[in-house]
């Protein structure tokens, strides 16, 4: 079955994909694997983030999930074995981490930005006013290369939102200058809660002691594709990065040093509405987006009244030549390195 290709409405980068024929998840699954590439592919062609609508059967067959996200590379990450709280783990399919507001999973949404609209209406997108931008688990090294985000049970429209931004075409529309001063930049990532985000230190918060497999890790700002060699912005703000003794390796520190003004001059830059994509979720929407080349932010959702249940994978094996040979960094040295 050939694979459908569309430009992904309402984006500048992305694309709309479906298995000609395929009228189900079970089909659209079997097709995938029967033309392995195909979506790789698609995915690598389109800045990194493709959409897959009306996947429901995921619901009654999870496995179908972690069958699809092995196409991406060599491992699925099985949660069990990645220090995770077995709360966020799905009690059949341990490569699948549980994103929702339904106990035992209990995950708040982030706060509604302040004011909740732009001046002309629109949802907030750009940094600072929307803050939550990250890549996933850019605290461990080598980190993930592609995640895969299934909506089981959708919030309503006009809330819940997922953006991403688009890092390859934000690199390459920075200004010369800029461009020449984040080249060689190393961020300095570290996980959300340790008491080293920019609104901790501003708390005056005593950050948490961090065990050798917990502590901040290093990434390049831009971070080259190993597949297709386009380089990309790779950076996470407040609470993903180590604001005391970062953001950047080699200036001046804290919430208030060249390196946080240089973080919010980047972020702002890459968030603009022109890179961002904004996707409302229907139930059965399958969105896979490529870490190495996109940040995403969540949004707010009215958790009194809706549940929604999400499930992602993650997908790594293939972080690019600068971590080839690496122990995983999450992983206590007295527990085998797989
Ligand atoms: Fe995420």
């Amino acid at each position: 079955m050939p694979l459908n290709v569309q430009p992904l409405p309402n984006s500048s980068f992305g694309c709309l994909v479906n298995f000609s024929g395929a009228d189900d998840a079970q089909a659209a699954v079997s097709a995938a694997e029967a033309e392995r590439n195909a979506l790789p592919e698609a995915l690598f062609a389109s800045h990194g983030l493709l959409l897959m609508k009306s996947m429901n059967g995921i619901n009654a067959e999870p496995s179908l999930l972690a069958r699809l996200s092995r196409l991406f590379g060599p491992e699925v990450e099985n949660y069990h074995q990645a220090l995770t709280t077995s709360n966020y783990v799905h009690i059949e399919v341990p490569e699948i981490f549980i994103v929702s507001n339904i106990p035992p999973a209990d995950r708040a949404p982030p706060a509604r930005p302040d004011p909740p609209l732009t001046e002309d209406g629109k949802l907030p997108v750009q940094f600072p006013h929307r803050r939550g931008w990250h890549t996933d688990q850019s605290y461990r090294r080598p980190p993930p290369d592609i995640s895969l985000f299934y909506a089981a049970i959708a919030a309503p429209k006009n809330q819940a939102q997922t953006l991403y931004a688009d890092g390859i075409a934000a690199y390459e529309a920075l200004p010369p200058a800029l461009k020449k001063r984040v080249d060689d930049l190393i961020g300095i990532h570290v996980k959300p809660g340790a008491g080293r985000a920019e609104y901790a230190v501003r708390a005056g918060d005593e950050p948490l002691p961090l065990q050798a497999h917990e502590l901040p890790q290093h990434q390049p700002v831009v971070r080259v594709h190993p597949v297709t060699g386009q380089r990309a912005l790779y950076l996470c703000e407040a609470g993903q990065m180590d604001w005391i003794d970062g953001p950047f390796v080699g200036m001046a520190p804290g919430p208030d040093g060249d390196g946080a003004a240089l973080l919010y001059e980047i972020m702002s830059h890459l968030t603009q509405r022109e890179f961002v994509y904004a996707h409302e979720w229907d139930q059965g929407d399958l969105v896979i987006y490529d870490n190495r080349t996109l940040l995403h932010a969540a949004t707010w959702f009215d958790t009194d009244n809706h549940e929604r249940l999400m499930w992602r994978t993650t997908v790594r094996g293939n972080p690019g030549p600068e971590y080839f040979g690496e122990r995983k960094s999450w992983i206590p040295a007295t527990e085998p390195n797989v």
